[in-house]
């Protein structure tokens, strides 16, 4: 199987490149963080503190999470119910950031993100893909670009979607989840050793993609 690691800090545009990405060549498209925001909005419901360790991992016994995919879009569905809106909510970004301090929940998410890279040709998106869930993947593209641009790029999504928030929010929320990311000490958000960086701060969408398919052709010639 072929398994495309993006990796990146959050607002780089890493889920529409990966999904582009996965249309053209035909590959199923994981988006990793999706998991780590189930666990939060789980803890959460279920009043636990994302923040405290002990809190979180009492409810992983009873936390069934599976991917499922319609029309090449990912489902995520816990204990039964589809939570794929849910965990988009602003409020669950940061739950799912200090739950992926925890490395009793990341050990738990291991196999289910190993297994789909196992049997299925992936393109998968997060923080530690290419350093941590797939060190061997073929290619390992860490997609980054600018806070203000990432921010911009955010803060419209955001309000498209109908969320009341000011780019000043976006900004400070989007920097302090990536510190938290990038300075964990587990799985930090950092690039692979044999990851391509590839800045987009300067070009559109389509450069992105033109850009991560010369990425690609060069290392599995597809
Ligand atoms: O990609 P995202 O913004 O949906 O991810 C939400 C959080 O989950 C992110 O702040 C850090 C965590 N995460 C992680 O630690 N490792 C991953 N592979 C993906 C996400």
């Amino acid at each position: 199987m072929i398994n495309i690691a993006i990796d990146g800090p959050s607002g780089a545009g890493k889920s529409s490149l990966a999904k582009r990405l996965a249309a053209d060549l035909g590959y199923i498209y994981v988006d990793t963080g999706a998991l780590y925001r189930a666990i939060g909005l789980c803890a959460y419901e279920r009043g636990a503190d994302t923040s405290v360790p002990a809190e979180v991992e009492k409810i992983l016994p009873e936390t069934h999470l599976e991917l499922r995919y319609e029309d090449g879009a990912q489902k995520v569905i816990l204990n039964s119910r589809d939570v794929s809106s849910d965990i988009r909510l602003p409020h669950v970004s940061m739950l799912a950031s200090d739950v992926s301090k925890i490395p009793r929940v990341r050990e738990f998410l291991l196999d289910l993100q190993r297994d789909m890279a196992k049997n299925n040709n992936v393109i998968m998106d997060g923080r530690d893909i290419g350093t941590v869930i797939l060190p061997g993947a073929d290619v390992k593209i860490f997609l980054t670009a600018s806070d203000e641009g990432r921010a911009k790029r955010r803060y419209k999504e955001l309000i498209e979607k109908g969320v009341s928030t000011t780019y000043e929010e976006v900004l400070e929320d989007m920097r302090a989840r990536d510190l938290q990311d990038r300075s964990r000490d587990i799985a930090p958000a950092v690039p692979a050793e044999d990851a391509v960086v590839l800045d987009n701060s300067d070009i559109d969408f389509e450069g992105t993609v033109e850009a991560a398919h010369r990425i690609i052709s060069s290392k599995i010639g597809e």
